[in-house]
């Protein structure tokens, strides 16, 4: 006989509340830790065990903000979605009941598939724990439920066994719990694992007789308890995994947990991260072994710092590409830029989107760029700005050079005009070029000049008024 193919899961994500402790218009499961929404961390770890699950999003408060959300993420794409409205938050049981009534709920029930549910403010989860909780329920379980012995339980539903160590008999909301039940440590998490068939039972015989006129799912717990059939528990040893998002503190203390996890894989790949605590991280952040990060970094969405490179105090990088061997030094900030192999940036550079710095080239202290080309070995080393500006190779920008690249007109939209420097041209100190120009290859600008003319190859250009000295008035004047 051909043996029969367990349903695979489908997993329910409860993220409808409004999050009011937030106090916030944004709705909860949208703020973020590590750059991303919470329910971004949960479906990435969702994505990693059940890629082929069918998934229900219960929505409700800033329904429109949390589908967009989720529609406009491409790493979600290819993932199976579906978002259940639910109208009024009448509480997780009741939120949990829309999706059953809904037809996600209506293909699970039919496919007979075990039913994961979770909720969308525990971004912490790994993946090792959704494993333990995808796998197959035995045949005489209802459901299996997951607990956590906390150090402080407040605010979690604690789990009320037979005795004090006996089966599972309910869940009790803090709201709702005696003294004594308040004094239990064991907790529940919002993570389960239902039979289809019995969550649809039992949700239609939910009440909201508590504390807080809400339905329940905790109240499933005493269902399958009452039941003739077992609640398979699963301990969980990790508090941390557990912690949940309620309030701008708990997402400061989530976001610090994250930071930490994701710190210490880059540092056990190799990367020298001098101080964890002050060095901010984002999971989407890939670093190759040997960079060197000082305390103070933050480091956020698609960038890639390459083998070797030295990242300084207070650098801020937000999609920048760093090549191999190149030094950013303190307090630069950059976005959306690509900073070539062996460059020097900084300290206290700033690198606008679109700006490009070739290889083995230097920008210097207090120099702007923004959607500007640095060419190989150029170097701008003081006090700059380059806007809208194409420089070629080896060439030298003397202090205190600027870009005029906005008249003041915007005509056809287009408000910036564009600055060519090509190949080996020695820009003196304190110049202007007045754009459009073109400052040709090889050709010398004069000190102190304001350039509003192209410059042709190999030209000087002095565009500075005349020097002159008289003899003694300095001392004539000084006599008055
Ligand atoms: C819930 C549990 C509690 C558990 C805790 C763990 C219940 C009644 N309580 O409490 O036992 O210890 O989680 O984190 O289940 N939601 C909806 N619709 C609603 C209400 C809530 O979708 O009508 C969603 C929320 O967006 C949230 C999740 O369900 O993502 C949990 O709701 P929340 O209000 O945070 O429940 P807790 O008070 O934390
Ligand atoms: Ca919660």
């Amino acid at each position: 006989m051909p043996k029969k193919i367990a349903p695979s899961p489908a997993v329910l994500i409860l993220a409808a509340g409004m999050g009011k402790r937030m106090r916030s218009p944004l709705p909860k499961v949208l703020h973020e830790i590590g750059g991303s929404p919470l329910l971004f961390h949960i479906l990435r770890k969702v994505r990693e065990v059940a890629p082929e699950a069918l998934i229900a999003i219960v929505v409700g408060h800033g329904r429109e903000q949390v589908e967009a959300a989720v529609r406009g993420a491409p790493e979600f794409a290819s993932m199976k979605i579906s978002f259940v409205f639910q109208e009024e938050q009448k509480g997780t049981g009741h939120a949990a009941r829309c999706a059953i009534d809904s037809p996600w709920g209506k293909a699970v029930v039919e496919a007979k598939a075990p039913v994961l549910v979770l909720p969308g403010d525990l971004p912490l989860l790994t993946t090792e724990l959704l494993s333990q909780m995808l796998a197959p329920l035995g045949r005489a379980d209802t459901m299996r439920l997951l607990t956590c012995e906390l150090a402080d339980p407040t605010g979690y539903g604690r789990i009320v066994r037979r005795g004090n160590s006996g089966p599972v008999l309910r869940i009790v909301e803090q709201k709702d719990a005696t003294e004594r039940e308040k004094a239990i440590r064991e907790v529940g998490a919002s993570i389960y694992l239902f039979q289809a068939a019995f969550l649809r039972f039992a949700l239609q015989r939910l009440n909201n007789k508590n504390a807080q006129g809400e339905y329940y799912l905790t109240d499933l717990v005493a269902a399958a308890a009452g039941s003739r059939k077992r609640i398979d528990v699963l301990r969980w040893r990790t508090a941390e995994d557990l912690r949940g998002v309620n309030d701008p503190w708990e997402l400061a203390a989530a976001g610090r947990i994250l930071n930490e996890r994701c710190v210490r894989t880059l540092s056990l790949a190799g990367v020298k991260i001098i101080d964890p605590v002050t060095t901010w991280i984002d999971c989407s952040v890939r670093i190759e072994e040997g960079a060197v990060i000082y305390p103070g970094a933050i480091l956020r969405g698609r960038t890639t710092i390459g083998k070797g490179v030295v990242i300084g105090p207070r650098v801020f990088l937000t999609d920048v590409l760093v090549g191999p061997g190149a030094q950013i030094k303190t307090g630069t900030v950059a976005e959306a830029s690509e900073i070539g192999a062996q460059a020097q940036v900084g300290p206290y550079a700033h690198l606008r989107p679109e700006s490009v710095v070739g290889e083995r080239a230097k920008i210097g202290n207090f120099v702007e760029l923004k959607k500007t080309r640095i060419g190989e070995q150029t170097s701008v080393a003081h006090l700059s700005y380059l806007g809208d500006a194409e420089v070629g190779k080896n060439v030298n920008i003397g202090c205190g050079f600027v870009t005029c690249n906005f008249d003041g007109r915007i005509i056809d939209g287009q408000r910036k005009h564009r600055t060519v420097i090509e190949d080996d041209v020695f820009m003196g100190s304190d110049c202007q070029t007045v754009a459009p120009i073109r400052i040709g290859r090889g050709a010398y600008v004069a000190s102190g000049s304001t350039v509003t003319r192209d410059v042709e190859p190999d030209a000087l250009a002095i565009a500075r008024s005349r020097q002159e000295n008289k003899p003694g008035l300095a001392r004539r004047l000084r006599g008055r």
